[in-house]
């Protein structure tokens, strides 16, 4: 079983739409076994997007994650890093399959509703940093 690191972003919760993508994944049959609902510090945000620090979009990207709170999340279920990735779709909305959570709820690069980690070597790391 894989654990994947899912994280409800705040246009997510401000928009209402919380208990929809939960059920979701767990009609999906994936359980969901950590979950917190809180406003994270920049510091944690910025280490959780290191891999985009100094890119043109990065300082927006942070704030948009500041901006309200957020619900992180760990699923678990078989080749659950995958499998959520498939179903929170592309991250351009001209990519994103209409089946998908971004399909459905996101119409914008910059608020996307949803985060999954990309790889099981980034979940691990991104279980430890949002859970430790
Ligand atoms: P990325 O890791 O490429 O996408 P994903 O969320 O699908 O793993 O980028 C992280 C987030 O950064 C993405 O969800 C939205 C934001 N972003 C932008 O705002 N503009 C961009 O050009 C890119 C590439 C990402
Ligand atoms: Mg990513």
């Amino acid at each position: 079983m894989e654990r994947t690191f899912i994280m409800i972003k705040p246009d997510g919760i401000q928009r209402g739409i919380m208990g929809e993508i939960i059920s979701k994944i767990e009609k999906k049959g994936f359980k969901i076994i950590q979950a917190k609902l809180f406003e994270p510090s920049r510091a944690l945000v910025e280490e959780h997007y290191e891999e985009h620090k100094g890119k043109t979009f990065f300082n927006e990207l942070i704030n948009y994650i500041l901006s309200g709170p957020v619900m992180a999340m760990e699923v678990k279920g078989e080749f659950a890093v995958e499998v959520m990735r498939n179903m929170i779709g592309d991250k351009d909305p001209k990519l994103a399959a209409s089946g998908t959570i971004r399909g459905e709820f996101a119409n914008s690069m910059n608020t996307n509703v949803i985060h999954g980690s990309d790889s099981i070597e980034s979940a691990h790391l991104e279980l430890d940093l949002w859970f430790k």
